[in-house]
């Protein structure tokens, strides 16, 4: 290292996106490099509203990896990890700042260790699939310091080995997962469909829904379904791979109707082998099945789909509405029938993208209190009222994939001393 003192820092920040699969990846044919046993798409959520934003740094002054997420210390012992890095290590090129006077050669990089400092805009225990968005950007983000070649197809292969589900981060739009055929994997990668302008008019809602029940991790769920499931199997060679076709065929016409059916119904399956799971594991709970209810009444009783849901490895929905009107009508129902608690405040249960809520025409609590029951419930049911069932709502929509983050004031890490802010 030609440096003129062991003082200098080298750093780069990154942004990258979280994505919500429509057509749903469950199941590994390989545990250790993360392979699937089908296809799966997803659409990348606008990182204005979901996204982690990472720091990763060099400097010839630390004396071991470390990595901070949310400002706590974690540990990067976990294979994962260790996957990740040794990866993107094997892939470093010579890295030169005159201006810094720094000067990295390619083999430098198996004996210099790094800082990282993780951050996401949510809550990252509201389970909104922070590990996508985290695993992709640590991998983007190493890319750009070392200098690393490959373009972000190949970098979505090393981010599969964090979490299946992050090689989706590293496009935004729609984006497809390819299970590919190698035992390496290294033709398992994840290819854009569309960019995020294609379809812009689709407006998402995320309900975040209360729950107390620690959920199973996605990891150990999915390989007990491989184990014990005899309907998985049916899903992966049979069911999926029409699925995949017809979802990209809707996605390029812009078939709100296909997708919102295909969508829903891969949602359900994935449940259903959830549920055809020894023991049976259930991700959704009653306010989960309260929504599906109140979006298939709407959709049958508009006669065209307004609204698509999807569901993850927990309560959470992720509704797609087909462009802003349905999303304001969708957003009236919802508060209908899930106002936030007493003396709650309405600027911190519907976040993200404000504007669907004054397009809405509710301002404030008592708009929400004089919002009318819904014209698809039966006059002779009272309509019942959950408060306080679901947290909060997220309005986004689609969304780019990762950027590098230029400004100083931007990065987590201290530019002197290279720990975090
Ligand atoms: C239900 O990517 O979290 O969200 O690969 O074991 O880290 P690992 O699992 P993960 O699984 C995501 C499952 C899902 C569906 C999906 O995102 O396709």
């Amino acid at each position: 290292m030609a440096e003129k003192n062991d003082s200098w820092v080298l750093m780069v920040t990154a942004q990258t996106p979280t994505n919500i699969a429509v057509i749903k990846y469950w199941g590994k044919r390989d545990e250790n490099l993360i392979l699937p046993i089908n296809d799966s798409i997803s659409v990348t959520l606008d990182p204005a509203h979901l996204c982690t934003t990472t720091t990763v740094a060099v400097s010839p002054a630390f004396t071991q990896d470390r990595m901070w997420l949310n400002g706590k210390e974690i540990s990067l012992s976990g294979g994962r990890y260790q996957n990740c890095l040794r990866e993107i290590r094997s892939r470093a090129n010579d890295v030169e700042d005159e201006k810094k006077g720094i000067k990295i050669t390619k083999k430098d990089w198996e004996k210099l260790h790094l800082h990282i400092a993780s951050y996401n805009n949510f809550p990252t225990a509201a389970g909104l699939a922070s590990s996508a968005a985290g695993f992709a950007c640590l991998v983007f983000s190493l890319a750009k310091l070392m200098n690393a070649k490959e373009d972000n197809g190949q970098l979505s292969a090393i981010a599969r080995q964090g979490s299946g589900s992050a090689c989706r981060s590293l496009y935004g739009g729609f984006v497809k997962w390819i299970m590919g055929k190698e035992e390496n994997g290294s033709d398992s990668i994840a290819a854009q469909l569309v960019d995020e302008k294609h379809w812009d008019e689709l407006v998402i809602l995320i309900a975040v829904v209360s729950s107390r029940q620690k959920e199973t991790s996605s990891t150990s769920g999915m390989r007990e379904t491989v184990e014990t499931s005899p309907l998985i199997q049916h899903r992966a060679l049979e069911v999926v791979p029409k699925r995949i076709i017809q979802m990209e065929e809707a996605i390029r016409n812009r078939d709100f109707p296909t997708f919102t059916c295909l969508t829903c119904s891969d949602s359900n399956q994935f449940h259903a082998v959830c549920l055809d799971t020894s023991p049976p594991i259930f991700y959704m709970n009653d306010t989960s099945h309260r929504i599906i209810s109140c979006v298939e009444k709407w959709n049958r009783s508009e006669g065209t789909p307004q609204v698509a849901y999807t569901f993850d490895a927990g309560p959470n929905a992720v509704l797609i509405a087909r462009n802003r009107k349905a999303a304001t009508l969708l957003l009236q129902r919802l508060l209908f029938y899930f106002p936030p608690e007493s003396g709650a405040n309405l600027n911190s249960y519907v976040v993200g993208d404000k504007s669907i809520l004054k397009d809405a025409g509710i301002q404030d609590m008592k708009d929400v209190e004089s919002l009318c029951p819904p014209p698809e419930v039966k006059d002779n049911i009272p309509a019942q009222k959950y408060k306080g069932d679901v947290s909060y709502f997220i309005c986004t929509r689609p969304g780019r994939g990762p950027v590098l983050l230029t400004e100083e004031s931007q990065s987590l890490l201290n530019p002197e001393t290279g720990l975090p802010k």
